[in-house]
């Protein structure tokens, strides 16, 4: 499974991209304005500037379109698609949206349809050619619906009608939700930066760790 952070700050993808274990990167507009809110990444040429670096850092990285009509969704689109060959545009899940994503799949644009909820919204976004489908789990779970199994049925639907776009679990919001996602066989998980430091911990390899440090350190003047 691809691992993706769920951020427009960049300096939190270089740190987790020099693991060596990143593949993406999301952002959104609140993202986007959360970093931003001086203007520091969410003028135009901050915003296209923060792209870049991310696409300097990982392979595969969603900016997403502000606008509403399929019209200025594709013009939008094909500007930030212009700006590096990493990006990948980010459209909503609208009758309009769903217009822009058949323009851009004719045209080898890649892209990623957001505020996906149901099985029936994922099919459509991969009917009109999507690279990737976005579900949102954890807005799901917020709503008493469970989130993973809307996640395991696209899976099921694609599998069932041999549909090859990618399924990015979004809006996760713990390490319980990475682990559906790769037991379900999820293609990608996109994640906060708070989430993604979680993921190398476990508690008995602190224990273990320091245990062997201990024992090491017992015999250690023989080895200097
Ligand atoms: C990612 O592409 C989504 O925009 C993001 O995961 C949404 O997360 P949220 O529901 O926590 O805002």
């Amino acid at each position: 499974m691809k691992i993706f952070l769920d951020t427009a700050n960049v300096e939190q993808v270089a740190e987790i991209a020099s693991w060596g274990i990143l593949d993406g990167v999301t952002t959104n507009p609140s993202l986007v304005a959360k970093e931003g809110k001086d203007g520091s990444t969410s003028s135009p040429q901050a915003f296209k500037e923060t792209i870049l670096r991310m696409c300097e850092l990982v392979p595969c990285v969603s900016a997403q379109v502000t606008t509403t009509t399929a019209d200025e969704m594709i013009t939008q689109g094909e500007e930030y698609a212009s700006w590096h060959k990493h990006v990948v545009v980010k459209v909503p899940m609208t009758v309009e949206g769903l217009k822009a994503l058949k323009h851009f799949s004719s045209k080898g644009i890649k892209t990623n349809v957001t505020l996906v909820f149901s099985v029936e919204q994922a099919v459509l976004a991969a009917k009109n050619g999507a690279t990737i489908v976005s579900p949102f789990v954890g807005r799901l779970d917020d709503k008493g619906i469970d989130g993973m199994k809307v996640v395991d049925e696209i899976l099921q639907a694609f599998a069932n009608y041999g549909l090859l776009t990618e399924v990015l679990v979004a809006s996760v919001r713990n390490v319980e939700h990475v682990h559906k996602s790769l037991m379900l066989g999820a293609h990608i998980a996109t994640m906060p930066y708070s989430v993604a430091l979680e993921l190398p911990k476990h508690e008995l390899t602190d224990a273990g760790l320091a245990k062997f440090m201990d024992d090491w350190e017992k015999v250690a003047p023989m080895h200097r």
